[in-house]
């Protein structure tokens, strides 16, 4: 499975491209908002900022919720590097968009994916992700991980080649869900990737094998 970052955050970027396992970042206009950066010019440069940070595909949500002005979005994002990937709504302009972008050749992420329906209509329409929202669905007590496992037996069985990304995860237990359940990527905040490496045998463990080394090395 690959990780995204999801944050605009850019010390959480680094902090987690370091680690080695970052495959790309996903952005939204609420973690932009979070990062205090305002204005169409220091977005722009926000995003150029994770690019160069990140070798991989970094999405960029547009915030018109027209074609047209989402066209016009996706010809100024794209334009900023080779790696962002343009995050469209799930929405009837939304898809038209993703269909006009993926016959151009340009990577688009479809967002607020809250059925199986949705998810459908925007692989039909060439999307490279499908971002279905697993807490926000938890919020509402549906099942989050569940609709994940069905995009992806879906997608499976029809031979769509767009990537089920799932979103909106609080948790580790959530990337460890979305392992099971087949997704290509999650979008995770940093401390839940790091939850990961946690296991108190693995603290014990080395612990003991400090403890051994430091006896036949006379240290104390
Ligand atoms: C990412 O693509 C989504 O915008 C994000 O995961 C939403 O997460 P949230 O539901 O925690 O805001």
């Amino acid at each position: 499975m690959k990780f995204f970052i999801d944050t605009a955050n850019l010390d959480q970027i680094r902090e987690a491209n370091d680690l080695g396992i970052l495959d790309g970042v996903t952005t939204n206009p609420s973690l932009m908002a979070k990062e205090g950066i305002k204005g169409t010019e220091n977005q722009h440069a926000h995003y150029i900022k994770i690019c160069e940070i990140v070798r991989g595909d970094v999405s960029a949500e547009v915030i018109s919720t027209d074609y047209a002005g989402m066209m016009k979005e996706a010809t100024e994002l794209t334009a900023l590097h080779p790696n962002i990937v343009v995050k469209l709504p799930c929405t009837e302009d939304g898809i038209k968009g993703v269909r006009t972008l993926a016959d151009k050749g340009v990577k688009t992420n479809c967002t607020l994916i809250f059925s199986l329906g949705q998810a459908h209509l925007a692989a039909k329409a060439g999307a490279t992700y499908v971002s279905p929202f697993i807490g926000r669905l938890d919020d509402i007590s549906s099942d989050g991980v569940g609709l994940v496992k069905k995009i992806v037996e879906v997608f499976n069985y029809y031979g769509f080649e767009t990537e089920v990304l799932a979103a909106s995860i609080r948790s580790t237990q959530h990337i460890i869900q979305c392992m099971e359940a087949g997704a290509d990527v999650a979008t995770c905040p940093l401390a839940a990737i790091k939850g990961l490496l946690k296991h108190p045998l693995t603290d014990a463990g080395l612990a003991i094998f400090l403890a051994d080394y430091r006896k036949v090395n006379n240290e104390s």
